[in-house]
Parts: structure tokens; C-alpha cells; sequence
């Protein structure tokens, strides 16, 4: 078998992203294996799940940096010295530099809790619902400079309920999360995205611009 991808995972919070991302990697023939869990916040719960897990941490408080770059340029040191090839963000709630996104390029993976392009930035749910939409979901992406832009590896939709609250349907994305993401982790860290412009091809065969799952599917 290949050797696995050593991958990142850059947190501030809960971190249930990260916890799913651990387990996934743990099956047997995981492409990816968590290596390093890095965050901006001491106290993040997130950070449990991997010391739990057995995976080294790293905390790199970005108040202790007078420039962005300062704090960039930390976590890609630390990045190179764990000798990491793939990076997740998942509720990383700091702005990465242009120079640190292009020297991850393609290996640097985020995940949204909407359908991207629609309702890029924060408030997502309170938004989701104020505009009315029948469905929202979540998306993992590569990132770009350009905040919750980039190509797209993986999407799921799920409903909006009328009688949906802010709180019911996070709850409802967070699952879809937790499917995605994992999924997309596989693929990049398996080599089977292609990026073609701004789109990526997915190399298994159905070559669709990007994964749909139906979160209800089993
Ligand atoms: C998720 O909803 C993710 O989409 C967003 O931040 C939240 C992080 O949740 N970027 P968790 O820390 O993974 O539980």
C-alpha cells in the first residue's frame, strides 16, 4: 500500500470536523493519516480529540504575531518540520495570507457549512434562513486567497425545514459535515482530484466536477 498522506488538521474550536477526520483515518485503508492537529486557541476543545487520539498538537496563538505573516509563517514551519503534505481546516477561524495559500496550493482543503458559491462567510445558517432557500448543505473546497472560494471536491445537500432554527439546522449541516469531509480528505490524499481551471475532476471513473452525497443514503 501507498504511504499515507500526512495530513494537518488547523483548528480554533469544538472540533467535531477533526474528530471524524481522526476516525475515518484510522481504517485500514485510509489514504491520509492524521498527523498534527494545530491551533490558534489554547483553549479549543477540538485539541482533546487528538490528544486522545494520540496525534501531537501544536498551540500557535496568533496574538502572540505582530503581522499575519508572522502567524503564517509559524504554522508552515511547524507544517514542514512534522513533515506534513496535506492541510485541513476545519473551523479554523483565522484568514490564511495569499503567500501561505499558495504555498499550499492544492493541498490545502477547507470546509463550509453552505452550498458554495451561496452564502460564503459567517452567519451562514441565520442567512440560509432569512433568504428563504429550500436546501443548503456544506462543501469541501481547495482553498484560494479569496475567502470560501476555491475548487469544490465535495458537496451534500440537505433540506431546510419551515420550522427550521439557526440551532436545528446546524445540526442537520454538521452531519452532512461529517460525511464530506472525510470523503474529500480520501480523495485529494488518494490523488484522485484533478484540478482543471477552477473545477476539480474527481479520478474514479464518473469524473463528475464534484461528489454529491445524499446524507440520508447509508
Ligand atoms: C463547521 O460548521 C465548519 O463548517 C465551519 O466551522 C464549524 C466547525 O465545527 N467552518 P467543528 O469545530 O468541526 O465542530
Amino acid at each position: 500500500m501507498a504511504e499515507r498522506r500526512r495530513t494537518a488538521v488547523l483548528i480554533s474550536g469544538r472540533g467535531s470536523n477533526l474528530r471524524t477526520l481522526i476516525e475515518a483515518c484510522g481504517r485500514p485503508a485510509a489514504s491520509a493519516e492524521i498527523a498534527l492537529v494545530i491551533s490558534n486557541r489554547a483553549d479549543a476543545a477540538g485539541i482533546e480529540h487528538a490528544r486522545a487520539a494520540g496525534i501531537a498538537t501544536e498551540v500557535i496563538p496568533h496574538g502572540a504575531f505582530a503581522t499575519q505573516v508572522g502567524f503564517d509563517n509559524a504554522i508552515d514551519r511547524t507544517l514542514h518540520e512534522q513533515a506534513i503534505s496535506v492541510v485541513c481546516l476545519a473551523g479554523f477561524m483565522r484568514v490564511l495570507s495569499p503567500w501561505f495559500v499558495e504555498r499550499w496550493r492544492d493541498r490545502l482543503l477547507n470546509i463550509h457549512p453552505s452550498l458554495l458559491p451561496a452564502f460564503r462567510g459567517l452567519d451562514t445558517h441565520r442567512r440560509v434562513l432569512a433568504a428563504g432557500v429550500r436546501f443548503t448543505g456544506c462543501t469541501v473546497h481547495l482553498v484560494r486567497a479569496e475567502v470560501d472560494a476555491g475548487p469544490i471536491v465535495a458537496q451534500a445537500a440537505v433540506p431546510v425545514h419551515q420550522d427550521d432554527t439557526e440551532h436545528s439546522l446546524a445540526a442537520r449541516v454538521l452531519e452532512a459535515e461529517h460525511r464530506c469531509y472525510p470523503i474529500a480528505l480520501e480523495l485529494l490524499a488518494s490523488g484522485r482530484v484533478r484540478v482543471i481551471g477552477e473545477r476539480t475532476v474527481i479520478d474514479d471513473g464518473t469524473a463528475p466536477d464534484a461528489v454529491m452525497l445524499n446524507p440520508a443514503s447509508p
